[in-house]
């Protein structure tokens, strides 16, 4: 998740566009860049490191395109980097360019086919100066620009697959911009001789209210007179101009009254990011990526063993049923704090998976080198690409949420998620434990979650709130879950707790009977997991015994089992994908539950009392 922007006009860009990067830094902060054209010239000017790093080398170019005071570049784009292919280094920070140095682009998002294309442009003679699949947009667009920019970007859009947003510009054409959209988003802002467009309005909000959203798979030309916006094929498009009313807090926060609720509602692109090409080649998984772990080491594992912290252990749980189902390997969970001070058997041909949304967790660093110092191999899911637990691993899969900023973890939670099935599919197929049909079909559904993720969000509303209405006075909530459930209730449980302070409990419903059964009244909200799966009877059994109690039953369910409604008091229907895969819809009302309970307690979700986001100490 990247900040792009780019400007058009008459007065000198490079300090709208570094002021535009300032308030899109939430998007990423690892380097940063911006091009500007001045007359005949082209530049580009990147650093690594945060925004202040940008303004320290710009200070120090001393010439150039960048540096003219007397003919002040008035067209120029920039961009914050959060990285996803590549590491952090200056050759791929954006903005790239090809090998004459005529196009310059910036890009959100990812390239699906960028291997097939990097070859095929490489064939032909371009140069490749970044590990990054965004630079293949550049030359691809030079590949194809014959005097006119726009039907460049027209041609090299056609032949891209992924998600992503980008904007271009070209040397030839020095008062055009070009930007470009599929399913990232991107905004133009609207001025008197002057136009903008950047990732969110935030970038722009200073200079101008007046926006056009682009639609996905259009295309807009802007120059400093005004807009064009076509779809991909070249046909017009009207759209209107809106105001925006926001101030630049609610701005900062995409129009959303917090960055939880921004990054819930982010999850489905997050999640699309985090499976988008290692789905797209072939019908397996591949996780053959820079910085990855070996696969002949993958294919050699005979435990695994997961350390993690609070929600990141939940993902892992997750995992555990995942691996175990597909890869028939045996997975042990442990809880980082407790592991590192346990004498743990483990050794050569364990492979221990770190899981940390922040790579810093004191505790997960001191479980995975101790497991490391005992002959384990070592992979980490991490999601920030640099964090100290990509310098310890032997290898790391990376989510790919972008940054999160609300202290409770949701968009990092459901990543993570997704990580670990492609990581468990890939096990499979390496293994040979299921056969091809299956793993095309579990495929086929991680390519679905984004739409899924989508739906529910768009779906659980009404419901949730009519939840939170009811119970958010009570003192207590019990969740309830059965196998691949089970991690779903905790981390309900977790993140209503730490956002609302209430207090909560989170069991295997099996284990109900053993204890905690006593709680229940008719004052106790029960919510309960009741998705799809070979379980779901005893589930719904385990339902009846709260009821029988007086207890109220909130039940997530699937849509595919509408009977349960009539035997509970709010049924949250969400969409059906593989039983396996359903945690990741089934966690979005319970993520959304604690927001709504904490609202109507009046909290502040983003920075709940006592919590950090990132744990750096015991
Ligand atoms: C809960 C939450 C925490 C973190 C935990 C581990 O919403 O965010 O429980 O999951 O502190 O953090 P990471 O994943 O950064 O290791």
């Amino acid at each position: 998740m990247c900040g792009i922007v780019g400007y058009v006009g008459r007065r000198p860009a490079r300090e709208l566009l570094l002021a535009g990067l300032a308030k899109l830094e939430y998007r990423g902060y690892d380097s940063a860049g911006i091009s500007l054209i001045a007359g005949e010239r082209i530049e580009a000017v990147r650093a690594v490191g945060n925004l202040s790093a940008l303004h320290a080398k710009l200070g120090a170019v001393g010439g150039g395109v960048v540096a003219l005071a007397e003919q002040p570049a008035t067209t120029g784009i920039g961009h914050t980097r959060w990285a996803t292919h590549g590491r952090v280094s200056e050759e791929n920070a954006h903005p790239h360019y090809d090998t004459e140095d005529r196009v310059h682009v910036v890009v959100n998002g990812i390239v699906e086919n960028y291997v097939t294309l990097k070859q095929r442009l490489a064939d032909a003679g371009s140069d490749f100066t970044s590990e990054t699949d965004a630079e293949v947009i550049a030359h691809l667009i030079a590949s194809h620009h014959d005097g006119d920019l726009p039907d460049a970007v027209r041609a090299a859009f056609a032949e891209l697959e992924g998600h992503f947003a980008f904007v271009a510009m070209s040397v030839q054409e020095p008062d055009t911009l070009v930007g470009a959209r599929r399913e990232c988003p991107l905004v133009v802002g609207r001025g008197e001789g002057e136009q903008f467009i950047a990732s969110a309005v935030p970038a722009f909000l200073a200079e101008t209210r007046a926006v056009q959203h682009l639609e996905n798979g259009e295309i807009v030309v802007l120059r400093p007179a005004g807009t064009t916006i076509t779809t991909a094929a070249g046909e017009p498009v009207e759209r209107g101009v809106e105001r925006v009313d926001w101030d630049e807090d609610t701005a900062e926060k995409g129009g959303y009254e917090t960055f939880m609720l921004k990054e819930i509602h982010e999850q489905a692109d997050t999640v699309a990011e985090t499976i988008a090409d290692r789905v797209a080649r072939g019908a397996g998984v591949d996780l053959d990526e820079p910085g990855a772990l070996d696969e002949a080491l993958l294919a050699e594992v005979k435990r695994i063993v997961v350390v993690a912290c609070g929600t990141s252990y939940h993902a892992g749980l997750i995992g555990r049923y995942a691996i175990e189902e597909w890869a028939r390997l045996p997975v042990e969970m442990e809880i980082a704090s407790e592991y590192r001070y346990r004498k743990p058997v483990v050794s050569e041909g364990d492979l221990v998976i770190g899981i940390s949304q922040s790579g810093e967790t004191a505790d997960t660093l001191a479980a995975m080198r101790k497991a490391r110092e005992q002959g384990a191999r070592v992979l980490a899911i991490t999601n920030v690409m640099g964090s100290q637990i990509t310098r310890e691993a032997d290898g790391v899969l990376f989510t790919r949420a972008g940054l999160e900023i609300g202290v409770a973890a949701t968009k990092t939670f459901v990543c993570q998620v997704a990580a670990i099935y492609l990581l468990g599919v890939r096990l499979a197929e390496l293994r040979g434990t299921l056969p091809a049909e299956r793993i095309a079909e579990l495929v086929a559904e991680l390519k679905r979650l984004p739409h899924c993720i989508e739906e529910t969000i768009a779906t659980v509303g009404e419901r949730v709130a009519e939840v939170a209405e009811q119970h958010w006075r009570d003192e207590f909530f019990l969740y309830l879950g059965r196998h691949v459930g089970l991690p779903v209730a905790l981390e309900g449980a977790l993140k209503l707790k730490e956002i609302s302070y209430v207090a909560t409990d989170a069991y295997a419903a099996g284990e109900m009977k053993h204890g905690p059964i006593a709680l229940l009244d008719d004052r106790t909200p029960v919510v309960c997991v009741a998705t799809d799966s070979p379980v779901l009877e005893k589930m719904v059994s385990n339902m009846q015994e709260v009821r029988a109690r007086g207890a109220h039953v909130i039940a997530v369910t699937t849509a595919a089992n509408a009977e349960i409604e009539s035997q509970v008091e709010v049924a949250i229907p969400i969409p059906s994908v593989d039983w396996m895969l359903q945690p990741i819809l089934a966690v979005i009302p319970l993520q959304l539950l604690a927001y709504e309970v904490a609202k109507r307690r009046g909290l502040n979700v983003d920075q709940p009392r006592n919590l950090a986001k990132t744990v750096t100490v015991e």
